[in-house]
């Protein structure tokens, strides 16, 4: 008898998420975008796809491999003000439990066998468990084939058991627009949903994100390049002159050489609709108005900002891109609101989990000599110095700092001085880009960071190629965690690694 005969009808349950009353429509429009498997934990998942129009979104769910208990567990309503795309939160997992999901927009039949796919829920949190997981960012495809770098990963996930893919930046490139499938720059909320459309469409990023748990945080390209508020109240923003200059070269309209305010809110929205809103909760969400749009307040202290946690590792995902001021008014990359949750959440790790990764999309301890954009954290010493000396002298130990931005991958060391005289390891690992132009001579531009916080900095390699890092928490020895950063590289067609550190 095969799998789909075995089935037979099942009540809709209401144990875990409420059906949404009586809103059914006819299912003309078809999934177009995902599923996402988003904000996974120990007992909780949020689903996500996006259909081609209004629908409802149905999530089934089954815990034996044979799916003989797949049940529909919630639905949502997928409507126009978020661009048909929707999440389906499912709450009250049981922790280290593989679970079998399907999307649907069927309001009737039960999906079919193959559409199911695996997730595992994670540890509960402090359990220290040995783990890996992957990273990147940046991808631009440029043809139908594109998404190489997602196809190596695809092949790794079960040999090398990843638990999840962080992506931390430019999951699109609104403002490239020869690559973007529009032709033009996105200036609108309709232009970004169809970007996200084109780009999230590649076959080898979609097979991978219905199979590996994603968490997401967006850079600069997902609203454009380089940007930043000029105003802590928010009213205006800036891309920069020489992107400006060159759109104006190359005869781009009004409309895409400038930022205004209303093209920022319609990127954030769009953002939110595909990777915020299946993200874990953030720790100060901005406000959003009765539309759930955001309102960028003047003076609200909300970031895009979330944590996360697999056992024994605490992950921070800061919003680098958001919160960002430069100019006459000022300069800051998070924001006091931000600087806040951080460091309240530092204070929180600092003794209970022994291993804590800070996510940050643009790269901390990487100086380029020459960077004239200073869109990185370079561009920003003194806050960069505060949390180096914040780190330093709280004395907080096992800080990795996951980095995405410039297109080439590295790892770097250093010693913070911790209290005592006691010499506190602190690392950077950065992938970049999954595809996109390599930054081959950046290695010839790197430099240490001054701080009188920090010593003994070192580049232990800087690989400018299309890439994706894998890191492997190891717990054996509970007391010193051993956290491994291998960088998997195409040159000339073959993928090739380097690990730090090594042993
Ligand atoms: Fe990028």
């Amino acid at each position: 008898m095969s799998l789909a005969a075995k089935f037979s009808p099942l009540p809709i349950s209401t144990s875990l998420h409420p059906p949404i009353g009586n809103f059914m429509t006819t299912p003309v429009n078809k999934i177009i975008l995902g599923p996402v498997i988003g904000g996974l934990s120990y007992d909780r998942v949020n689903l996500w796809a996006r259909a081609s129009g209004p629908a409802v979104l149905h999530a089934w769910l089954s815990r034996q491999d044979d799916l003989s208990d797949a049940r529909l567990v919630g639905n949502s309503a997928l409507k126009e003000a978020t661009g048909y795309a929707g999440v389906v939160p499912i709450r009250e997992l049981t922790p280290d439990t593989t679970y079998y999901y399907a999307m649907t927009l069927e309001p009737d039949s039960r999906p079919e066998v193959v559409d199911f796919q695996p997730f595992t829920t994670f540890p509960p949190p402090h359990e220290k468990r040995s783990f890996n997981f992957v990273f990147g960012s940046c991808f631009l495809p440029r043809n139908e084939d594109a998404g190489e770098t997602f196809t190596a990963i695809n092949g790794l996930r079960e040999s090398d058991d990843l638990r999840f893919l962080l992506m931390i930046g430019d999951q699109i490139y609104a403002d490239k627009w020869k690559h973007n499938g529009i032709g033009k720059i996105a200036v609108s909320k309709n232009d970004y949903r169809q970007v996200y459309e084109y780009t999230w469409s590649q076959a080898s990023l979609r097979q991978l994100l219905t199979r590996l748990p994603a968490f997401m945080i967006l850079d600069d390209h997902e609203i454009d390049n380089d940007w930043h508020w000029d105003d802590f109240d928010r009213r205006w923003a800036s891309i920069p002159f020489f992107d400006r200059i060159g759109r104006w070269f190359e005869g781009r309209p009004p409309q895409e050489r400038y930022l205004p305010l209303h093209r920022v809110r319609d990127g954030l929205q769009v953002y939110w609709e595909h990777q915020g809103m299946h993200a874990p909760a953030m720790r100060l969400p901005p406000k959003l108005n009765l539309a759930n749009q955001y309102e960028l307040r003047p003076h609200d202290p909300g970031s895009l900002a979330y944590t996360f946690y697999f056992g024994g590792a605490a992950f921070f995902v800061l919003d680098a891109r958001t919160m960002r001021v430069r100019g006459k008014a000022g300069n800051t990359v998070l924001g006091e609101g931000q600087w806040r949750t951080l460091e309240t959440w530092l204070e929180g790790v600092k003794d209970t989990y022994a291993v804590k990764f800070i996510v940050t999309s643009s790269a901390f301890l990487f100086n380029m000599l020459g960077d004239y954009t200073g869109d990185r954290w370079s561009g920003f010493k003194d806050e960069r110095d505060r949390l180096l000396h914040l780190l330093a002298h709280e004395g907080v130990e096992g800080v990795y700092f996951l980095a995405g931005d410039i297109h080439s991958g590295h790892a770097v060391s250093a010693e913070l001085y911790g209290p005592l005289g006691k010499r506190i390891p602190i690392w950077e690992f950065c992938s970049s880009p999954f595809e996109q132009d390599p930054n081959w001579f950046s290695k010839f531009t790197f430099f240490p960071v001054l701080s009188g916080a920090l010593q003994k900095h070192k580049l232990h390699f800087d690989i400018g190629a299309n890439n994706f890092g894998i890191v492997r928490v190891n717990f054996d020895n509970p007391k010193r965690p051993l956290v491994q950063f291998e960088l998997h590289y195409e040159k000339k067609g073959e993928w090739k690694t380097r690990t730090v550190p090594e042993g």
